[in-house]
């Protein structure tokens, strides 16, 4: 199975949204990492064909997905970024009522709504009332709705914004459980999100595809400049105003700084490791590296 995104745009009332950009993705995990505003949910709703391309064009194996319409909805999932769910339906319910609206039998419905409840781990919590799921649960509902048509392609629009760190890597586990045979492009500001589980990260900014890489790809590129050091107040303020920043933590012997930067930021600073974040701060103007929400 291969979608090929094929020189696309997308231009919303004359300003560019995407700019143009090809790439082709088989079965596995992807990670679509990107700063608020970057246009991930943009992209993602032209994959998920809800908005066209503003030109070029998306293939399933060969076939324009606007050609194929149904047949590609058919293999497809979607969960939304603001994907809302009905407080006084139980899970169970709130499932059989979109597997009708996906055109699923109601024996089918029933088999299949057993599945993804067990899938996503919520079969003991099948009947209780949504308005008291966590944040978590209400993110595994939505994957398990996503999931009822056994769907190929599977687009989930930040999926852990809001969940605390045992949710989201239950989460992640997840994913990672389910995207043996499909392709699942998942969106996210989150570095710690991706390290495990994406084959392939694509960073987006400003509507613009900057690199598609594996993770290690990523992590040579930015080995050479990421520094630590100890440094006063008044030479903080100095590197801050000249340098990108990590983390910043105050010891007893001086503030202890990260700084990503391609030349030696001050003669004490030292070479380490490079992290994910890392990767962030270096490919991305707005330093917003977030290791959470
Ligand atoms: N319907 C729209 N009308 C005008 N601007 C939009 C619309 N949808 C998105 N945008 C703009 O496109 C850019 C990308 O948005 P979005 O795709 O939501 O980014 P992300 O999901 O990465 O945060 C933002 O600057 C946003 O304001
Ligand atoms: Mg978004």
């Amino acid at each position: 199975m291969k979608l090929v995104i094929e020189n696309i745009t997308k231009q919303i009332k004359g300003k560019v949204i995407i700019s143009p950009f090809s790439t082709e993705l088989t079965e596995g995990v992807y990670a679509l990492l990107g700063p608020n505003g970057a246009g991930k949910t943009t992209l993602m709703r032209m994959l998920a064909s809800i908005s066209k391309p503003s030109s070029g064009r998306i293939l399933l194996d060969g076939k324009d997905i606007s050609l194929l319409d149904e047949n590609y909805r058919d293999q497809l999932g979607y969960l939304p970024q603001d994907f809302g769910v009905y407080q006084t339906f139980n899970a169970e319910r709130f499932l059989l009522y979109f597997a009708s609206l996906k055109g699923l039998s109601p024996v089918d419905a029933k088999k299949r709504v057993a599945e993804v409840l067990d899938l996503v781990n919520l079969t003991n919590e099948r009947k209780k009332k949504l308005g008291t799921y966590s944040g978590g649960m209400k993110r595994r509902l939505g994957i398990a709705q996503a999931l009822l048509n056994d769907p190929k392609i599977l687009i989930v629009d930040e999926p852990t914004a809001g969940l605390d760190p045992q949710e989201r890597i239950r989460f992640r586990n997840l994913l990672s459980d389910i995207s043996a045979n499909r392709i699942v492009l998942l969106s996210t500001h989150i570095v710690s999100d991706i390290e495990y589980i994406a084959k392939e990260i694509l960073l987006l900014e400003n509507g613009q595809l900057l690199q598609r890489s594996t993770l290690d790809n990523l992590l040579t590129q930015v080995e050479d400049n990421v520094w630590t050091a100890i440094v006063t107040q008044e030479e903080l303020a100095e590197v801050q105003r000249s340098f990108k920043l990590g983390n910043i933590q105050r010891q007893a012997d001086g503030i202890s700084i990260r700084i990503v930067s391609p030349e030696k930021p001050l003669p004490q600073a030292k070479n380490v490791q490079a992290t994910l974040e890392d990767v962030y701060l270096f490919f991305f103007n707005e330093s917003e590296a977030q290791s959470h929400d």
